[in-house]
This record gives structure tokens, sequence and C-alpha cells, in this order.
């Protein structure tokens, strides 16, 4: 496959299977609550080209950007599941969590909020926080809103549920879309191949890449993105074994 936005847009260079492009995962969420403006603004501020973010639908079918089904981790007296919260309900919950000397009042940011900060020149990996709780009708909703802000390019659109990416491609044949793997399956690039997707990049879980996994996997020609890689060793590892990149909590990494 080839992908003249990825290479001109970001690498702007000739031989791209040498270079690595690492995303700041929920933006820099060491400096700032995980998956908000802030933490989206720091990551920029640091000069990341590449940003991860997830996505989830309110009751009243808004596109919000979390991690977590539930705001438990940042708010414990939060403790409905985002569906079935408003927008304007889950606007009045204070997300900043471990952050709220410096970052009190930080709420979900909409898809929207996020789409307005982040320049074009950003490469987006949307992962559809789908499992336990499924969207239905996100795919839709994902790509009328990236269409609505002209971000078609630059994208990368992922996640664990294979089902909805099957969805999105066919909604948007030319969307770029990652496999997400959390545990180890056998012969992943096989199941790449024979899964009728259009599968750009295999994200697998870094505790078992090795040597043969991204060998195997760019041999059918997908880049190979692991994550969550934070420490500097095992990246240095992986980018050895040949990835084209890595999802990091450390800016160290992911700038
Ligand atoms: O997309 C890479 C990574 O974010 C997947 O795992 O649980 O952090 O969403 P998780
Ligand atoms: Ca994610």
């Amino acid at each position: 496959m080839d992908f003249l936005w990825y290479d001109e847009a970001i690498w702007n260079k000739d031989g791209d299977d040498e270079m690595v492009l690492n995303f700041a995962h929920r933006g820099s969420l060491t400096e700032a609550p995980e998956n908000t403006i802030p933490a989206f603004q720091k990551a920029l501020e640091r000069g990341t080209k590449a940003i991860e973010l997830d996505v989830q639908l309110t009751k009243d079918k808004q596109l919000v950007v979390c991690h977590d089904h539930k705001l438990t981790r940042f708010n414990k007296s939060s403790t409905t599941l985002i569906k079935d919260y408003t927008l304007e309900e889950i606007k009045q919950i204070d997300i900043s969590g471990s952050f709220k000397d410096k970052y009190s009042g930080t709420t979900l940011p909409t898809l929207d909020e996020v789409l307005a900060i982040c320049p074009k020149s950003i490469l987006l990996n949307i992962e559809i926080k789908n499992i336990p709780v499924i969207y239905e009708g996100i795919e839709r909703l994902l790509l009328d809103k990236l269409e609505e802000y002209n971000r078609l390019d630059q994208i990368i659109i992922s996640s664990f549920d294979h089902v909805a990416l099957k969805n999105v491609q066919d909604l948007n044949p030319s969307i770029p879309l990652g496999l997400l793997f959390h545990y180890r399956i056998l012969q992943t690039w096989n199941y790449a191949e024979n899964s009728d997707l259009n599968v750009y990049s295999i994200h697998p879980n870094h505790v078992y890449v090795d040597q043969e996994f991204v060998t195997k996997c760019k041999g059918k020609g997908y880049k190979v993105f692991p994550y969550t890689v934070n420490q500097k060793e095992r990246y240095e590892e992986l980018v050895e074994y040949g990835v084209d990149g890595v999802f990091s909590n450390n800016p160290d990494i992911f700038v």
C-alpha cells in the first residue's frame, strides 16, 4: 500500500522504511490529564509529529475523547458509563484527577475540540474504544466528523474491535486501518492478510514483539507500531527490530 500523505506530509523523505514515527499516547499524559486538551497541547508544544487518542459516544451521540468507559479513575464520584451521560452532563465533571493542582476544572474534550487544536500536519491515530461497550454507529459519526474538519488525510483509525474497522472500511475504503492486538495470537500477519481489511498497520502490545514478529508483518507490507513503550532500552530494541514507530507516554521517546 502506498500512502503519499504519510511520506510527504510527515516524513518528507525517501526511504521511509528507515524512519521511525512515534505517537504521543493520549497526549502528553505525564504532564496533564490524559486525552484532554492540556495533554494534547503539551504534546504539540514539545514538537510531537503524531498523537494517539481514544473516542467514545455520549448518550446523545456526541464523540468524546476518553480511554476508560467510566470516569471513575479521574473522579471517584462519577460511576456512570460515558454512554449514559449526555454531553452537557459529562461536561460538568472535573477529570483533572492527580493533576488537580494545575489543571482543576479540566473536562472531557469532544473530538471537535481536539481536531480544532491539532494542526493538519499532525498524524492522528484515532482509536475507536469499543468493548465492553459497543458504540453502534460510531464509525459513521467519526467519519462524518473527520470530513467536516477536512481531516480524512493524516489519519489512522484503529481498534481492538476489528468489526468496527470493517464498518469503517465499508463506509470509506481509503482510510488507513490499524489492527490493535492486546494478546499474542498465532501468526498475526496471516490474520491481518486474511481479515478482508485494508490493513495499513499492526499495533501489537509491545511485550511480545520480537524480530520475527516485525519481519513477518513487514514482509506482508504492514507498518508495525507497538504500544505502549516507555523505557528507552526497550524502545531502542524495537527500533533495531525495524518497527515503524511506537506509542509512548515518555516525551523523550514520542518527540
Ligand atoms: O493505540 C495504542 C494503545 O492506546 C492501545 O491501548 O488501552 O492504551 O488504548 P490502550
Ligand atoms: Ca488507545
